[in-house]
């Protein structure tokens, strides 16, 4: 149990902020920057070459001060420690969270339970470098001898959204003869159209599961192997075309691998924070060891920064604490991550599991329900598309929605203008969603008056800007490991485990017992409410006309 006292709302940083809130919570941004010309660069900072500009935040110095007081009252400092030796920081599922060991150097020490884990790690890394690099040379051929041109991630959730987010975000590293595909729905859909155009005979399936008892995988496994071995005709060609990447080596045996082709890792990893393990076979595989070697030294550059610098320079608490003072004390519900660069097109959805399992909570650490909001929505699309749709209601909308954009200095694609225009919007984005336009500024225009309210823009609206060099592989791990790490902050501020997930629990089981009832005679399972036994009994029949 966790002995933090007092509760978060009897803090006094908590309290002071409620008080300062009430004075500077109708400040306008336009007002701040106009009162601190040094402002833009006062509130930034930068780390592992992701520079922060934070300047857009409602907020003063007093207020930075006093979030940076609550970090301190709510014993984050202690907290990141206790994650960083190995404490069982998860209560309720008793566990260590050292996803930070994934990417330590080979020197350093993490002990888990009185082991160093590091050379675990690193053994685990090598197997991994050692059988991507046969993959992307051909020397592993698959059953018929031919070489290995597709790769099919079967897995969802921690064992999806990272690898399908890193090997998109890294594609121009990537070997482009390997075409890298993923799986994770159990709508047959799915798996249907990833594996439509390939040949059996050159296609690697990588079943990644922690637990390797996830419905969904298991159902796409099963019909991979059956997929496989109907083509090559022959079951032995499982040990040429499969390998997995569990804690589970018994149930990695009984679906039919052998564990020789299995990657392992371990319980204090959880599949949200698990890209950085085997679980990162995939990204591997497409972009080479040494660029995963590379991404490693990003996440290891933030996590070194996270334990060690101050908090008022600290990124990933910076922008932690940013987010409590937006969903706390300005009632933001979500929050929305624009990337400008359409290689991370698939980091809002990595982010959405990441933040919203994480901290998707109710009840304290002691297990009482929260007097305060937790998570925020998070979500997002690629700028610029993002301001083709929804911006609308980020600039005129009623609820204020606070918003991350992340941007490069340097394309990895140059194509005339294109690099000067994306960036142009958003540091444009940023501008108008801060200072937004007056009636007297639309009137000026010669706007008729009429039409003055719908063009006016009332600004004061919140925004991060990300900013790195260039979008490399050091910048991406430096640039998840900085969202984990914030996450991680809101969730000791909230007091409530970031680590477990107990909420997907209860629909897991009712869909397996729903399942069981759609072949069955009997009319359905009368512990159903009225509304579930009628779509049941629809589904029955309209699904048997379709047959
Ligand atoms: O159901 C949620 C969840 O447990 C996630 O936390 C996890 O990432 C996902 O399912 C997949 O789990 P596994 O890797 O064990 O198949």
């Amino acid at each position: 149990m966790s002995s933090r006292m007092p509760p978060l709302d009897e803090c006094p940083a908590w309290k002071n902020l409620i008080a300062h809130h009430r004075e500077v919570g109708n400040l306008h941004l336009r007002q701040l920057f106009a009162d601190d010309a040094g402002r833009g660069e006062r509130f930034s900072a930068e780390a592992a070459g992701i520079h922060l500009d934070f300047s857009k935040n409602r907020i003063t110095g007093e207020t930075l001060r006093l979030l940076v007081r609550l970090a301190e009252e709510c014993g984050l400092r202690e907290r990141a420690t206790a994650m960083f030796e190995g404490k069982a920081i998860n209560l309720t599922e008793r566990r260590a969270v050292l996803h930070i060991a994934l990417r330590a150097p080979r020197d350093r020490r993490v002990a888990c339970d009185g082991i160093d884990v590091v050379p675990h790690v690193h053994a685990v890394l090598d197997r991994m470098a050692g059988f991507a690099d046969r993959i992307r040379n051909g020397e592993w051929k698959g059953y018929t001898g031919r070489r290995i041109r597709n790769i099919v991630n079967i897995g969802i959730g921690g064992s999806d959204l990272g690898p399908v987010m890193a090997c998109e975000a890294l594609r121009h590293y990537s070997q482009r003869d390997l075409c890298m595909r993923f799986v994770s729905n159990v709508d047959g859909t799915d798996f249907s159209e990833a594996t439509r155009d390939l040949d059996a005979g050159e296609t690697l399936f990588i079943v990644c599961s922690k637990t390797f008892s996830t419905l969904e995988t298991l159902t796409n496994a099963s019909t991979a192997r059956a997929w496989v071995t109907g083509r090559l005709g022959d079951d032995r060609a499982v040990a040429r075309h499969f390998v997995a990447v569990s804690t589970n080596a018994a149930a990695v045996a009984a679906f039919g691998i052998d564990t020789a082709n299995m990657f392992g890792f371990w319980d204090w990893v959880g599949g949200r924070y698990s890209m950085t393990s085997a679980v990162g076979l995939s990204t591997m595989i497409s972009i080479g060891p040494e660029n995963f070697g590379a991404m490693l030294a990003g996440f290891h550059a933030m996590d070194e920064h996270f334990l060690g610098a101050p908090f008022e320079r600290n990124l990933p608490v910076l922008l932690g604490l940013l987010a409590v003072w937006n969903v706390n004390f300005f009632d933001a519900r979500t929050l929305a991550v624009v990337p400008y660069e359409q290689y991370l097109k698939r980091l809002p959805a990595y982010l959405q599991q990441l933040a919203m399992e994480s901290n998707g909570k109710q009840v304290t650490l002691e297990g009482a329900r929260v007097a305060w909001d937790t998570s925020p929505v998070y979500w997002g699309e690629p700028g610029t598309n993002g301001q083709h749709s929804f911006f609308q209601l980020m600039h005129q909308g009623t609820r204020a929605v606070p918003c991350d954009f992340i941007g490069f200095c340097q394309p990895l694609n140059p194509a005339g203008n294109h690099h000067d225009l994306l960036m142009a919007n958003l540091f444009a984005q940023a501008e108008a969603l801060a200072f937004g336009r007056s009636a007297a500024e639309v009137r000026a225009e010669g706007t008729p008056e009429w039409l003055v309210p719908h063009r006016c823009f009332e600004g004061n609206r919140t925004s991060n800007v990300l900013l790195a060099e260039r979008l490399t592989p050091h910048a991406l791990g430096a640039l998840v490991a900085l969202y984990e790490h914030s996450v991680f902050t809101q969730g000791v501020i909230w007091n409530i485990d970031s680590f477990d997930q107990w909420g997907v629990e209860l629909g897991k089981v009712l869909a397996q017992r729903t399942a069981t009832e759609f072949d069955s005679a009997r009319d359905p399972d009368l512990r159903h409410d009225s509304s579930t036994n009628a779509l049941i009994r629809r589904y029955r029949r309209l699904r048997q006309q379709g047959d």
